[in-house]
């Protein structure tokens, strides 16, 4: 607990609007990453490259990057992040726009706009914007898998073995057909949080473990990462829900309101908004504290960690 008290004492607020200016650099590394990859991709059909582009490149806030990049470097314990570490963010934003991609899809969300441009089916059309969303999965694990990414191969083996349990039936995949149900089948608090744990929690989890595992983490750390990240995948998706109650679509440049008008079981719905946002807090100390013994190493996690609860985007 006192450590917690001395890393957020000082820490600025964010402003809700970017991630603090202690990791935005790496997520611009990151950006210029997934800009030659895109400019390297050879196929002759560029008209899905484009939509891979379009879907990946248009203004998220690269909160699982920067994960995976102050995960990386606090296991390295040096203040560069290992070489390589950038295409594991790279990979996870790719499997991050696909996820949204196909959110949006009139089958699922039917939702217009992302990131304040016209979703990825509205600026091309549903079948590209479905195989926008295939590739940019398949080129994840590419990115993961690939000789650049870690010199040790059993290294990349645990990170596309990470991916694949984070992303699947046990975890994205599995916790968006959850979402779906969640329309008409009334839930409790315990099924919300596990169907909320598995679409978002698991690859947030995924990114911090990640850079954890890419550095070097040793178990004591590779520990703490994973506590740190089960609580803040959890605040996040509560933020996302108490967010689309209270915000609009103007300021989240996606559609407001969505989970209501459906119905959709939530932390809001079954909290009421004062008590979701106190849990949210709650979550977020807890994340904090279980990387308090690494002291100011760990302060740009724990900056993410408070910049996903007053996000206001
Ligand atoms: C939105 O994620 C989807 C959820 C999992 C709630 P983000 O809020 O991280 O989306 P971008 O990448 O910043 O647009
Ligand atoms: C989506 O949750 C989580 C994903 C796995 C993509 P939401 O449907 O609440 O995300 P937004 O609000 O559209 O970003
Ligand atoms: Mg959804
Ligand atoms: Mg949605
Ligand atoms: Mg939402």
């Amino acid at each position: 607990m006192g450590h917690r008290r001395l890393l957020t004492a000082s820490a600025p607020k964010t402003d809700g609007m970017s991630l603090p200016a202690s990791v935005l650099s790496d997520t611009e590394i990151v950006a210029t990453e997934l800009t030659r990859i895109f400019d390297h991709i050879p196929s002759p059909a560029v008209r899905l490259t484009d939509a891979m582009r379009y879907a990946t490149m248009n203004g998220g806030k690269r909160m699982r990057a920067a994960l995976v990049m102050a995960a990386a470097r606090l296991a390295a314990g040096g203040d560069t992040v290992p070489a390589g570490a950038v295409r594991v963010a790279a990979s996870v934003e790719c499997l991050h726009a696909y996820s949204l991609i196909h959110d949006d899809l009139p089958a699922m969300d039917d939702a217009d706009t992302r990131r304040g441009k016209p979703a990825c089916h509205m600026a091309f059309d549903e079948a590209t914007a479905i195989l926008a969303g295939d590739a940019l999965q398949t080129l994840a694990f590419e990115l993961l898998a690939a000789d650049d990414t870690h010199a040790d191969p059993l290294v990349r083996a645990r990170l596309v073995m990470a991916l694949a349990t984070a992303s699947g039936i046990d975890g994205m995949a599995g916790g968006q057909m959850l979402d779906l149900q969640a329309e008409t089948n009334p839930m409790d608090l315990e099924e919300v949080r596990q169907m909320q744990g598995m679409k978002t929690g698991a690859l947030i989890q995924f990114s911090a473990i990640a850079g954890g595992l890419h550095g070097g983490a040793d178990a004591a750390l590779a520990d703490a990462l994973e506590r740190y990240s089960r609580d803040l995948g959890l605040a996040f998706q509560i933020a996302d829900d108490c967010l689309d109650y209270e915000s609009d679509a103007e300021s989240l440049g996606k559609p407001a309101g969505q989970d209501a008008d459906r119905g959709k079981a939530s932390f809001v719905v079954l909290m009421g908004l004062d008590q979701a946002k106190q849990a949210a807090s709650s979550l977020i100390a807890e994340a904090e504290d279980a990387l308090a013994p690494w002291g100011e190493a760990a302060t740009p996690l724990c900056q993410i960690a408070r910049f996903a609860i007053e996000r206001r985007t």
